[in-house]
C-alpha cells in the first residue's frame, strides 16, 4: 500500500497576516515549476487564514499554489454560541481550510485538552468534512518510565472513540514525542519507526489491517532538513509535522524535498 507523504507546517503562534504574505510569496517563488509528489500543508494562526487563502487563490497559474493545502491549528467542538475566543469548523471552511491540527501536546499540556475533548473535536471536524491531523505522543518521563505503549494506546483509543473507518480514512495521525518538540532533540529514526509501527498496529487492532495500511502517520519533533531523509525513509513514517524549521521557506522546502 503506497501512502502519499504529507508535510505540514505548524506555525503555532507565529506569523500574522503580513509575515504570512512574505512567507507565501517567497515559498511560491522558490517552488515555481517544481512538481511535488508529497502533500504540502500550512497551518498559520487563525488570524492569518484569510490572507493565506487569498494568496493561494489569487496566485498565478504558473506558481505552485494549488499544491498547498490550508490547515487550522485548532477548532471548537461546538457549532456556535457563547464560547468566547473559540472558532467553529464552519468558520474555518469559509477560508478553504481542509485540515485541522487536533490534540497537539501544547493544547493538552497548556490548555488542558483531554482525550475526550480531542475526540469531540475530531467528530466535529469530520461533520464539516475537515481532515484532522490527530496528534499523539509521550513525555520523556512516560518514555523513561516504560509507559510509551500504554500512553499511545490510551490516546489513540480514546481520541478515536466512535470514529468510523470511513472517517478514519480522512484522518492523519501525527506522532510527536513531547520531548522532541522544540528541543532540537529529534527521535532517532529507530525510535520513531518503533512508535509508528506500534501506532499502526493499534489501528489494525481497532479497525483491521486495511485501515492500518491506509492511514498516514506523520512524525513531529525537531524535524530539520538534515534529518528529514533518514526519518522519512522509515516504512511507517509518512511525512512530518514541522514547527520551527517550517517558519522559513527554504528550510520547509528542503525538508519536503529531502523527505520525499
Ligand atoms: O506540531 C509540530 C511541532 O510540535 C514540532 O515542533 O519545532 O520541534 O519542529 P518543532
Amino acid at each position: 500500500m503506497s501512502r502519499k507523504p504529507i508535510f505540514a507546517a505548524n506555525w503555532k503562534m507565529n506569523k500574522g497576516a503580513s509575515e504570512t504574505e512574505d512567507f507565501v510569496k517567497s515559498f511560491l517563488s522558490k517552488t515555481q515549476g517544481m512538481n511535488f509528489t508529497s502533500e504540502i500543508v500550512i497551518a498559520p494562526p487563525f488570524v492569518s487564514l484569510p490572507k493565506l487563502a487569498d494568496l493561494l487563490h489569487t496566485a498565478t497559474a504558473g506558481q505552485n499554489a494549488h499544491a498547498i493545502q490550508i490547515a487550522a491549528q485548532n477548532c471548537s467542538e461546538y457549532d456556535s454560541g457563547a464560547y468566547t475566543g473559540e472558532v467553529s469548523v464552519m468558520m474555518l471552511r469559509e477560508f478553504f481550510v481542509h485540515y485541522v491540527i487536533l490534540g497537539h501536546s501544547e493544547r493538552r499540556s497548556i490548555y488542558g485538552e483531554t482525550d475526550a475533548k480531542i475526540n469531540a473535536k475530531i467528530k466535529k471536524a469530520r461533520e464539516a468534512n475537515l481532515k484532522p491531523i490527530f496528534c499523539i505522543g509521550e513525555t520523556l518521563a512516560e518514555r523513561e518510565g516504560g509507559k510509551l505503549e500504554s500512553v499511545l494506546r490510551t490516546q489513540v483509543t480514546q481520541g478515536l472513540k466512535d470514529i468510523s473507518e470511513k472517517d478514519l480514512n480522512e484522518i492523519v495521525i501525527a506522532y510527536e514525542p513531547v520531548w522532541a518538540i522544540g528541543t532540537g532533540v529529534t527521535a532517532t529514526s529507530e525510535q520513531a519507526q518503533e512508535a509508528h509501527a506500534f501506532v499502526r498496529s493499534l489501528i489494525a487492532e481497532i479497525y483491521g489491517p486495511d485501515a492500518a495500511a491506509k492511514i498516514r502517520i506523520q512524525y513531529g519533533g525537531s524535524v530539520k532538513p538534515g534529518n528529514a531523509a533518514e526519518l522519512m525513509a522509515q516504512p511507517d513514517i509518512d511525512g512530518a509535522l514541522i514547527g520551527g524549521a517550517a517558519l522559513e521557506p527554504q528550510s520547509f522546502l528542503d525538508i519536503i524535498r529531502n523527505g520525499s
